[in-house]
């Protein structure tokens, strides 16, 4: 058997590829990957977003802008919102970090971020289109990552696929019927990826409120306020979480090489209540 490794030292050297690492809960998670020595690949839609991340997670952690340690952190675009050019825009994603990494198999985890804007309405007011975009960056895009990932993550039980979806599939709200059942089958597809896809170990984190530039658009309506207030009124732990919070529920399942076909919820108990 192996010797334990030091719980501080489990990522020192990892490799993690990030979808969704521009801002927000992805940008906290390559942070703290940093802090504990890994190396990250952040990836999103926008070139320029990657860029002022990057800029931010050096300025952060000094060691990255050492002149051995350049490859510390990559940035990579990859659009993932167009269903025609899905599955393209991601082989090539999984063909530059192979070149930047020497070959295939080289990471150790990817963590999947990626969110656009929750499509809230009457559901007749979706036409089959609509419903198709709905899910295109949260859904399909998942899937065809995990098609990509046995020529790409180390093959051993340490090696990880993390999703992402909400603590909403419990509530039962009208009008998210379209946006449930994508967030809902994000559970069920964690589950049969970690059968698909072992002995890497696949699972999902299910969110409640957290504070990040996903609340953006609600800040500049000037509604969060009164959204933040009614969120916090049915949360056990009567406060919206903070990025630093629910990046420790990533931590754990790149750490603890025993958890595969698990949602880890980290909610602020807001399902409870
Ligand atoms: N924050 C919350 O309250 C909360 C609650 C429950 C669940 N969640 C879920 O948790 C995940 C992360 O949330 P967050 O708060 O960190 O969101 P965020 O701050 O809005 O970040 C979302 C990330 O997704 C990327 N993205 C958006 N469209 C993309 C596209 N077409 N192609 C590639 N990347 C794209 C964004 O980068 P670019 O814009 O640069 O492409 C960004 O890096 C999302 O799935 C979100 O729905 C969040």
């Amino acid at each position: 058997m192996p010797p334990p490794r030091n719980h501080s030292d489990k990522l020192k050297g990892s490799r993690v590829l990030i979808i969704g690492g521009s801002i927000g809960i992805g940008v906290g998670l390559a942070s703290a990957v940093l802090e504990f020595g890994g190396h990250v690949i952040i990836s999103s839609s926008s070139a320029q977003r990657i860029s002022q991340a990057i800029d931010r997670l050096r300025s952060l952690h000094p060691h990255t802008r050492d002149d051995d340690d350049d490859a510390a952190i990559i940035g990579i675009p990859c659009d993932l919102g167009n269903f025609e050019t899905l599955t393209e825009q991601i082989t090539s994603l999984f063909a530059e970090i192979a070149t930047h990494l020497g070959g295939p198999n080289q990471l150790d985890h990817v963590v999947f971020t990626a969110g656009d804007a929750l499509p809230i309405k009457p559901l007749e007011a979706f036409s089959l289109p609509q419903i198709q975009q709905a899910g295109i960056v949260r859904f399909f895009a998942p899937l065809v990552v995990a098609q990509h990932l046995r020529q790409n993550l180390r093959p051993t039980s340490g090696s990880s696929f993390t999703l992402t979806t909400g603590g909403v599939p419990h509530h039962l709200m009208k009008n998210w019927s379209v946006a449930q059942a994508y967030l809902g089958g994000i559970e069920s597809m964690a589950r049969r990826l970690a059968v698909d896809l072992a002995p890497v170990r696949v699972n999902a984190i299910g969110l409640g409120p957290v504070e990040t530039e996903l609340w953006g658009g609600t800040k500049e309506a000037g509604l969060y306020e009164e959204v933040r207030a009614r969120f916090e009124s049915k949360m056990t732990t009567g406060r919206v979480g903070e990025v630093g919070d629910v990046v420790e529920a990533y931590l754990y399942v790149l750490r603890d090489w025993n958890v595969s076909g698990s949602i880890i919820r980290s909610h602020g108990g807001t399902i409870l209540l």
